[in-house]
């Protein structure tokens, strides 16, 4: 008696799996086939702005403000995104002395020309955690000395921000506000799920959310960054990125770190540049948009294809041997402000991400300069 209906449980969980298989299948096919039309191009090489992003876009600077503040740590307030820097160094970007005529735009209309630079390496996270913890680790360049007015003003820089995901967890600002407050109260997977139309979830996006959130890489220079959303490149539209491209330096194998200890990745850093004193070499690759593929403007939640448009490298980076970790750099460095419209018109940021950055950098920046000033360090 009790075989028998050890038997008929066995096959009635075989049949669930094989139902829940097929049922995944099918799933999987009609998502393909439904993102094979609906991501099919042409798309406009111009931005599409909604009448109601500069009201989502205040709000949206509220509740940044609000994440300062509740993640302050003793009394400093520290960004709202990649609170915590692995270190600031001082990098080289050398503009491919062979470029492409049709990429020579901006600060790389000079072949061979080399530009000194800042370099940010951090984690994604609104508060400090142990590198260890899933997350998307960034990286912030700001190339000095940069002639020429900027989009927010005269300072003569030139910022490129990134982090190590190709594609954001959402498509624009209405989504990213509903998002985003949702995240505020607590919430994290339903964020994705505003309400119970299955017309309104957000699956593509968690999934990109959840892949956003990786292991930590061997070191912060052992991983790609991409700008994510598009600039313009001269009349073209285009993404970046940075690729680690260690041909150029001298050979290195990082020794494995102890991925315990809370803040490796600033470990491994100092290990290779200041310990070992062994250059690190990167690669500033462009892709520009061919809107005559599915390659949107406004939807940085796409990926452009690369067997449609590869990256080309732009500029060779090498970052020297140096010391970085002292007090006064670290503070140096928590007081830089990267911000993607720091650039020159020739590399204007695109698309309703960017247009929100825009404002909310600028206003976490001044917000959290303010504060630290009525509380210097220590
Ligand atoms: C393409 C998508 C994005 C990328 C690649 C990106 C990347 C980054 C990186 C790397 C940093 C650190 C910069 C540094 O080292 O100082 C940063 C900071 C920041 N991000 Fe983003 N981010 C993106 C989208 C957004 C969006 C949509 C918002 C909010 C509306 C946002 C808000 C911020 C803020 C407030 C800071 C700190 C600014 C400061 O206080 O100086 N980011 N982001």
């Amino acid at each position: 008696m009790l075989s028998s209906c050890w038997l008929w449980m066995g096959r009635l969980l075989g049949r669930l799996v094989v139902l829940l298989l097929a049922a995944g299948l099918l799933g999987g096919a009609i998502g393909y086939a439904y993102y094979s039309v609906k991501f099919s191009g042409p798309v406009s090489s111009e931005e599409q702005i909604p009448a109601d992003e500069a009201a989502l876009t205040q709000l949206i600077i509220e509740d940044a403000i609000r994440v300062v503040e509740q993640h302050r740590s003793d009394t400093r307030v520290l960004r709202d995104a990649h609170a915590k820097a692995h270190g600031c160094v001082k990098a080289e970007i050398t503009v491919a002395p062979d470029l492409a005529a049709n990429l020579r735009y901006g600060v790389f209309s000079q072949p061979g020309k080399t530009w000194q630079a800042w370099m940010r390496l951090s984690n994604g996270n609104a508060y400090p955690q142990f590198d260890r913890a899933r997350d998307a680790r960034g990286m912030a360049l700001k190339l000095l000395q940069v002639p020429g007015n900027k989009l927010l003003g005269q300072a003569a820089e030139q910022d490129l921000v990134m982090f190590n995901h190709p594609s954001f967890f959402v498509r624009d600002v209405a989504e990213y506000r509903q998002n985003f407050a949702a995240q505020a109260d607590g919430k994290k997977v339903l964020a994705f799920f505003p309400n119970w139309d299955p017309r309104n979830w957000e699956i593509r996006h968690l999934l990109i959310a959840l892949q956003t959130l990786s292991p930590a890489p061997e070191t912060p220079l052992a991983t790609t960054y991409n700008s994510i959303a598009p600039f313009k490149l001269g009349p073209n539209a285009s993404k970046y990125r940075v690729i680690p491209s260690p041909q150029g330096c001298p050979a290195y194998a990082p020794p494995a770190q102890n991925q315990d200890l809370p803040n490796f990745l600033r470990n491994a850093l100092y290990q290779q540049l200041s310990v070992d004193r062994v250059d690190a070499c990167l690669a500033l690759q462009v892709q520009l948009q061919d809107p005559a593929h599915f390659m949107p403007i406004e939807d940085p939640s796409v990926e452009w294809d690369e067997a449609l448009s590869p990256f080309i490298t732009v500029a060779n980076i090498r970052v020297p041997a140096q010391d970085f970790d002292s007090r006064e750099q670290n503070l140096f460095c928590d007081n830089l402000s990267f911000n993607p419209w720091q650039a020159l018109p020739e590399h204007r940021p695109l698309g309703g991400i960017n247009r929100l950055r825009k404002s909310v950098y600028e206003a976490v920046s001044v917000y959290r300069h303010a504060r630290n000033q009525q509380n210097p360090a220590p």
